[in-house]
This record gives C-alpha cells, structure tokens and sequence, in this order.
C-alpha cells in the first residue's frame, strides 16, 4: 500500500532550537534566554543564541527541504520577535521573518505547518509568574491574534502549544526547565489548566474570525502499560495514564478533565482554580479541534510504588546522559531487560505507538491525528565524507510502518513529522544529542551535509512509503 494521496510526509524544528539572532532585528528576551546562561543548566552550558542560525539561512534549509521532497514543514514562531515585551506592541521585523519563511516554503510547495508556543516566553511574563498567572493566557491570545492576522492567509495549520506536559512539569516539579521552579505541584496543575484556556480561546477565537484552515494542539504522547499483569502493577498503569495522558487529551477532546484525577487532586488541595466560565469554554470549544498532535519517542513501562512522593522525575536531564524515571506515590517508570533503548534510555517501541494510537482511538473516537514529532536522538559517526546513521532510518523505518498499519485499520492518521528536520539544540543536551537528516558541522561555519537517512526519507516521499 501507497500512503493516502493527502497524507503528509513532513519534518519538524522549533524556534528557540534553530534560529539563534537572540537579540537581532528588535527582539525581546525570552525566558530560554535567560534560564540557559545559568551555570549547570544545560549540558556544557551550550544556548539557543546563535543556535543553528537558520534566522540567516533559512532559504539555504528550505532549499534542502525541498530537495528531499519534504511536504511540509513543522515550525513554531518565536512569541519575542513578534511581540518582544510580550504586550501588543508588534514588532514588524519579526513578521517580516516569518512572511519570508512562509513565502520561502510555499515558493517549494512545502506546506508551512505552524507551532504557537514552542516553550520560549517573553521574560517580562516569565517574571510576573508565567503560566501561573492568567494574564499570561490573555498575552497568549493576543499572540495568537496578531499571527493568524499576519500569517492567516498563506498559513493553513495551526498548533497553539507543544507539550504542555514537559514545560510545566520540567518547569514546576523538575526545575529542569524554566523557571526552574522544584516541587512544587499546585503550580504545576494550575499551569496545565491555564494552558488548556490559553487553547481553547485561541481556537474559539481562530472558528469565530473564520481562519481558513485546521488548528488543534500537540501533546506528548507517553502512553503506559504494566511491566506484567499484576492487579497492583495494572492499577498503576490505569493511574499513569490518567495522569500522563487523560488529563492532557480530556480537557482537549472531551471539554471536561477526567474524575479519577480531579477527585485526587481535590482531596489533596491540589485542583487549580477554575471557574465555571474555564470550564464551560473547554467544553463548548472541544468539538471545535481539528485535530491532535502526537508527539511520540517511548512509552512508559510502569509498576507499583510506595512512596510518599507526590510528583516526580521525567524522561530529560541535562547530563548528556539516560535520565530518571517518573513516578509518583503510585507508579514508577521502569526500564526492562528485554527492550531495546536509545543512547538516552528511552525505549525503542513502535508496537507500543500502535498499541498507543489504538487507546487514543478508543478514548476519542475519529479525531484527526498528526504524528507532529517522532525521531532518534543519537551521535551520529562521520565515516570519510558520510555522515551514518543508519539507527536512525531504522529507528524511523519502524515507526512509520506503526503509523501505515494504523492508517491501514482506520485510524485517522494524517501526516507524519520527523524530529527533527536538521540537527538542532537540544534544549537540555546540547549539540551532543543529534536528530537531523540534516547534519551541521559546528567546527566548520555550521555548514550542512546531508545525512543517508536525508536520502532514504527523500526515497520514503517519493514512494509514499509504499515499500514499507
Ligand atoms: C520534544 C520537544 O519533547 O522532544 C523537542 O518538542 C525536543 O523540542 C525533542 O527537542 C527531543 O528532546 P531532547 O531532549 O532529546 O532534545
């Protein structure tokens, strides 16, 4: 079988990762610019300042895009060069930027498939309490606004957030991302549940304008499953998924969070506050998601634990090496003996991303899915002039075959994303951790080189995976 004519082969970056110019052309300062340039926060202290410095040669990216016939390309917009105070006050260089990367792709016939947030937020909101304060949601719908006016008539799909799970969690529990905050979980959920708002009145706000196009938000997608089928081990599954994916995906799809976990949180003083109005906009705006966004690396092997702890853990650190387990009083993620994983420790699993999409399927019906990212972290050897990385075509082979399956037994599967389309910064690990077809050479100008799975994913379109 060929892919569906409609379906999408694409690749994905992200602002804060690719472009660097942290302060050209009138930008403001965001909250990565500032949490990065503190000592032992990164892995060797590495910054998106100059980053990969597409801001300068984006023309010379896309031209490579096209080159390998990708069908659209992934992207998120840096919130402080529109608005660099992160007020309304427009900053016109920055939309000029992203009209030219927009035009640059259209010129290819790439589709331009824009990210709102993908994690870096103005300082000056940073500072009056981030995601914790409401006006921050009011800034973002602003934000926005002034895209879908600036961007609405050549761009067609829309993401507002990426992974709410991993910047409030990495910001409040772990510290691991800004604002560094450890620990402290009622932030951590009142963030979330902001987040969900900011959502739901951008896309309320983008239906009633009449926006031609699809907009919908993407979520990690983590799903769990019991290391055996132990009563106590399937429970904390049962209780992992509810808290990594329900809580997530209900609100989104469903317009209401789901009752195991508000009953919890509310026994233990830790449900954000939310007013009737919140609620009754996530649930006369959740029929309005065009889609989803699946952000899937691994899944989650989970077991009982006893602990006291109320939330902890998650997948990254900024060692260079495997990162902690999450786990709170009831679950544990574990790694087993007989699964295969990353450099990073992170479980190599396309039966559990079919498994995954077939769960999603049956929680929320029909929806629309994207994977929006997807991809193998790995330090890539140079052998003479080659650049080899044949885990990652194996690692993406895999994957894409769960996704032609799902497609195959009618799950509502519409395009596909590698992470990434070019080596970037990883925000915790440096240039050290590589995800590209796109290989860039750090010790010569950053020129570019394509990679063999550039070539194998060029093979992929052409053929719509028909192979596979
Ligand atoms: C996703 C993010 O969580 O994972 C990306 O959306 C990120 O921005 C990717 O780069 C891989 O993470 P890491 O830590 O391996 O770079």
């Amino acid at each position: 079988m060929k892919m569906p004519k409609d379906f999408i082969f694409g690749a994905a970056s992200a602002s804060y990762q690719v472009e660097g110019a942290w302060n050209e052309d009138g930008k403001g300062v965001s909250n990565w610019d500032v949490f990065s340039k503190i000592p032992g926060k990164t892995f060797g202290g590495t910054n998106g300042d100059v980053a990969i410095d597409h801001y300068h040669r984006y023309k010379e990216d896309i031209a490579l895009m096209a080159e390998m016939g990708l069908e659209s390309y992934r992207f998120s917009i840096a919130w402080t060069r529109i608005h660099p105070d992160g007020t309304s006050k427009v900053n016109q260089k920055g939309i000029e930027f992203y009209n030219n990367v927009i035009d640059e792709c259209l010129k290819y016939g790439i589709i331009p498939f824009v990210t709102l947030y993908h994690w870096d937020l103005p300082q000056t909101l940073e500072e009056a309490g981030g995601w914790r304060n409401p006006k921050t949601v009011d800034a973002f719908v602003t934000f926005a606004e002034t895209c879908f006016k600036a961007f609405g008539d050549r761009v067609r799909n829309w993401i507002t957030f990426n992974e709410t799970v991993i910047f409030c969690s990495l910001g409040y529990l772990t510290g691991a991302h800004p604002p560094g905050i450890e620990g402290d979980v009622k932030s951590y959920f009142q963030a979330t549940h902001h987040v969900f708002v900011a959502h739901a009145r951008a896309v309320e706000l983008f239906k009633q304008a009449k926006y031609e196009g699809e907009i919908g938000i993407t979520h990690v997608f983590n799903p769990a499953f019991s290391i055996d089928e132990s009563k106590e081990n399937k429970f904390a599954e049962r209780h992992a998924n509810e808290y990594s994916t329900h809580w997530y995906y209900d609100p989104i799809l469903k317009g209401e969070y789901p009752e195991y976990v508000t009953k919890e949180l509310e026994a233990k003083g830790l449900l954000p506050d939310m007013s009737e109005e919140d609620l009754d906009l996530l649930r006369r705006t959740a029929p309005m998601n065009d889609f989803i966004g699946l952000n899937y690396y691994c899944p989650q092997r989970v077991m009982k634990n006893d602990s006291d702890l109320v939330l902890a853990g998650g997948r990254e650190n900024s060692t260079g090496k495997p990162g902690n387990p999450s786990f709170d009083g009831v679950y544990k993620t574990v790694m087993m003996d007989d699964k295969e994983y990353t450099k990073w420790g992170w479980e190599i699993a396309p039966d559990a991303f079919l498994e995954g999409m077939r769960m999603l399927k049956d929680r929320y019906g029909d929806i629309k899915m994207y994977i929006t990212e997807n991809g193998l972290g790995d330090e890539d050897p140079i052998v003479g002039e080659e650049i080899q990385d044949q885990p990652r075509i194996d690692y993406i082979e895999s994957h894409l075959r769960a996704v032609k399956h799902a497609v195959e037994e009618g799950i509502n599967v519409s395009g596909y994303f590698a992470w990434s389309v070019i080596d970037l910064l990883s925000w915790l690990n440096g240039y050290k951790k590589q995800y590209g077809f796109i290989y860039v050479d750090h010790n010569n100008n950053l020129a570019r080189k394509r990679k063999q799975s550039f070539y194998w994913y060029q093979e992929i379109i052409a053929t719509r995976a028909e192979e596979l």
